[in-house]
């Protein structure tokens, strides 16, 4: 389980999260949603681990996120929004380095590589540079990296944007297989058809804010970006001012 408590994150003077608190339970898939600039991108860098909060604390089944704690570490896979890094690599060879680093069976990776190359339609290109591959072939590379290891607490920022509907539907089986397992999942994604398809909770996150949340029941016959449109407009009619 993932609990947020008490998360608030400044940068320089501007508070971008406002005193954050939820939890993520086992096996729960949770989407979070809000326009550009909510805090989206801030909040799952805190809950992977790679930016401190200002504030507050992040506990994945007890132990603090943040450092480098292997038995933390290990449990968590993270998908960022844009991929900048390993560009020098290949997929293939990202993939293998990741194995290797997390400890994973030589037999296991091999297969675990193989699927996902196979289903994300990416065997063409597996052996190129990352710098030299297309925005959403990049996309499907740092899905896989990020799930090779078969973390129990998955972060997505963005994963569907630029990917292929072919490749966002095996993307989202792939999901929806890794929940079925146990795995916890929180996604970011303007996509909000997908997130409501996909996730059993949705929080709408607005100004560094919990807006709203809802189970997928709340919603059963009702649209997701119907209710995010009307919920964020009305909060947001006032402009930008932030002090309320
Ligand atoms: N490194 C930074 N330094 C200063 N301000 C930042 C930094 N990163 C983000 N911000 C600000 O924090 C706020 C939240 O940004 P964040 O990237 O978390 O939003 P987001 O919800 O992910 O947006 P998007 O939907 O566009 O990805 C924005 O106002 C942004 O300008
Ligand atoms: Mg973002």
């Amino acid at each position: 389980m993932l609990e947020i408590k008490n998360v608030s994150h400044k940068y320089g003077k501007f508070l971008a999260l406002k005193d954050l608190s939820f939890t993520v339970g086992d096996g729960e898939f949770v989407g979070l949603i809000g326009p550009n600039g909510a805090g989206k991108t801030t909040l799952l860098n805190i809950l992977n681990g790679i930016l401190a909060p200002t504030q507050g604390t992040v506990l994945l089944d007890g132990d603090t996120v943040g450092g480098f704690k292997p038995k933390v570490r290990f449990k968590l896979g993270y998908m960022p929004s844009e991929m900048s890094t390993y560009e020098m690599f290949s997929p293939l060879e990202l993939l293998n380095f990741l194995s290797a680093m997390y400890s994973v069976p030589e037999d296991e990776a091999k297969e675990k590589t193989d699927f996902l190359f196979e289903k994300l339609e990416m065997n063409d290109w597996k052996n190129k540079s990352i710098k030299k591959l297309s925005t959403g072939m990049k996309k499907k590379t740092a899905f896989a990296a990020s799930i090779i290891h078969s973390p129990s607490m998955l972060i997505l920022d963005e994963p569907f944007e630029s990917v292929d509907p072919i490749s966002q539907h095996s993307m989202r089986l792939i999901m929806e297989d890794l929940v079925s397992n146990g795995c916890s999942i929180i996604m970011s994604s303007h996509i909000l058809d997908q997130v409501q398809s996909v996730c059993s909770r949705y929080i709408i996150l607005n100004k560094g804010e919990i807006a709203k949340e809802y189970n997928k029941a709340d919603l059963d016959g009702t649209s997701l970006e119907n209710e995010f449109i009307e919920l964020v407009e009305k909060l947001n009619l006032n402009g930008n001012s932030d002090e309320e």
